[in-house]
């Protein structure tokens, strides 16, 4: 089939970056994507392309060039299904916070919610991709829901997961390692995951697109990001031992990073990982596992959240014995709250945990982040539900400078990689400070040698 038609269901981080490219890549392709929140499909169809929801580098400029030619946003949800050949389900599925798998379990009422309208809406055939990362099997739930509660049409239901970083989307979109599609192994399930072949064959070179059944697509997501994830954690609880040793943890993780089998990614100590995904899936993995009845497993893989965890905990417990064991009405300044550099998300991110743990302790928070809005801050403190929102606003202020963060503070936490805090004049901000002046680098970004020729107190993770 000739794929004129696609149209994707949601307008988040996956969905909104990779319908554009899409779109960019493929001007014979018509590519609606909707939303059911009208603010964020308003944010997408601003004549400012700056304003758009999503903060990518290079991505305001692929939306500019391709948006009201064959790049649509909109909330005409039931519309856009039914002229669309190929509908692409990118909606959120966080972990469950009720009743069975609480905490562990994604949650698939938004994908339901999605399979049962698009049952509705079909008069024709289509083909479905589930785009969000999900448990494995959750393509047979939403193949039986379209096969017993459709107008009789055929379903082909391919699983396509994004592997996509925040940050660098539109890159890792336009030079993906590899598309994976999962489909069914009968005739239409092929035919249906050549559709898909044909729309990435535009700009992705043939041997990187790979084709497997449903099964081994999901899995292969949860997969790659539990071993990510687990590469990270590995390299923290080193972190911990280097501290204690007096090896410097980014030595170590340079000198094995030079083995070819072990390579040089993700191998940066942290404050922790952060993001939707990491977390979201292994818990997801787990709680699979766990279903399986695979304890071992289950435990295996549970590790990975367990010392991501301790490793933020970590951090925050650190600050305040540093900081002569209280920083009650201390000024703690934060740079950065976004989970990494280069987005505005800030789903999981650690600045949230150590906040929350400073607040505890009674400090003053000062924000500064490029792109992260003080309401957002604030927004995810309340969701963690620790306290009431009033308290929260008492205690965190964010800021527009990161001078006036970090004026007459204590200490300054550096939460996210942003590029521009390495070049700030930091002699401008220790000027500024209470003394003496404390610098806590959850990202080991700094120049520790030339921070403490200042006369800052330094500390890095694992060194
Ligand atoms: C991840 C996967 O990389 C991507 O393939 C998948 O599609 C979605 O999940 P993302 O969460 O957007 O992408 O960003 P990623 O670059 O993986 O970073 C995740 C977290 O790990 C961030 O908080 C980052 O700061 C942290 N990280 C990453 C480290 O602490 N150390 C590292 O060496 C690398
Ligand atoms: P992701 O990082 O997976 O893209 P986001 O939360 O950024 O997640 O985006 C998911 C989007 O899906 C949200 O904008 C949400 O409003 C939208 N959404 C959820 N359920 C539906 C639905 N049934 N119909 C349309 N949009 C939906």
């Amino acid at each position: 089939m000739s794929i004129t038609k696609i149209c994707c269901i949601g307008a988040g981080y996956v969905g909104g970056p990779t319908m554009a490219v899409i779109a960019q890549k493929c001007p014979h392709i018509q590519v609606t994507v909707v939303d059911l929140n009208e603010e964020r499909i308003a944010a997408w169809n601003d004549e400012n392309v700056d304003n758009i929801p999503i903060y990518e580098p290079g991505l305001s400029d692929i939306v500019a060039e391709a948006r009201g030619r064959n790049l649509f946003f909109s909330t005409n949800v039931e519309k856009a299904i039914d002229e669309a050949q190929i509908i692409f389900i990118s909606v959120n599925t966080p972990t469950k916070t009720y009743g069975k798998g609480k905490g562990m379990a994604a949650d698939l009422k938004y994908i339901e919610l999605c399979a049962r309208q698009i049952a509705r809406i079909a008069k024709d055939n289509k083909i479905v991709v589930e785009k969000s990362t999900l448990p494995v099997r959750t393509a047979e739930a939403i193949k039986s829901i379209l096969d017993n509660t459709g107008n009789g049409v055929q379903f082909q239901i391919l699983s396509n997961p994004e592997f996509l970083a925040e940050g660098t989307a539109v890159t890792d979109l336009l030079n993906p390692d590899r598309i994976l599609i999962g489909g069914d192994t009968s005739v239409e399930g092929q035919k249906a995951i050549q559709s898909l072949v044909d729309v990435y064959a535009n700009w992705v070179p043939a041997d990187k697109i790979l084709t497997t059944n449903v099964w081994s697509s999901e899995l292969s997501k949860l997969t790659a990001n539990a071993f990510l994830a687990q590469r990270i954690s590995s390299v923290n609880a080193m972190s911990e031992l280097c501290e204690k040793t007096g090896a410097d943890v980014n030595e170590v993780a340079r000198a094995i990073g030079m083995d070819s089998r072990i390579g040089p990614k993700f191998l940066k100590a942290s404050v922790g990982f952060g993001g939707s995904c990491f977390q979201k899936d292994i818990l997801n993995l787990v709680y699979i596992a766990k279903s399986y009845g695979l304890n071992e497993v289950a435990d295996y893989w549970e590790q990975v959240i367990i010392m991501n965890d301790h490793q933020k905990r970590r951090f925050s417990n650190k600050m305040v014995q540093t900081l002569y064991n209280t920083v009650a009405d201390k000024k703690i300044a934060f740079l950065g709250w976004a989970f990494k550099k280069d987005t505005n998300d800030t789903r999981e991110s650690a600045a949230i945990y150590i906040a929350d743990d400073l607040i505890n302790e009674q400090a003053q928070i000062a924000v500064y982040d490029p792109k992260v809005s003080s309401k957002k801050v604030l927004a995810d403190l309340d969701y963690l539900e620790t306290r009431t929102s009033e308290k929260n606003s008492a205690n965190v202020t964010s800021f527009s400078s990161p001078y006036e963060a970090c004026a007459s503070a204590h200490a300054i936490a550096v939460l996210t990689e942003w590029d521009e805090f390495i070049a700030y004049d930091w002699q401008k901000i220790y000027d500024g400070m209470q003394k003496p002046a404390f610098v806590f680098d959850g990202r080991n970004i700094l120049n520790r040698v030339a921070l403490e020729s200042i006369g800052f107190i330094y500390q890095g993770i694992g060194s």
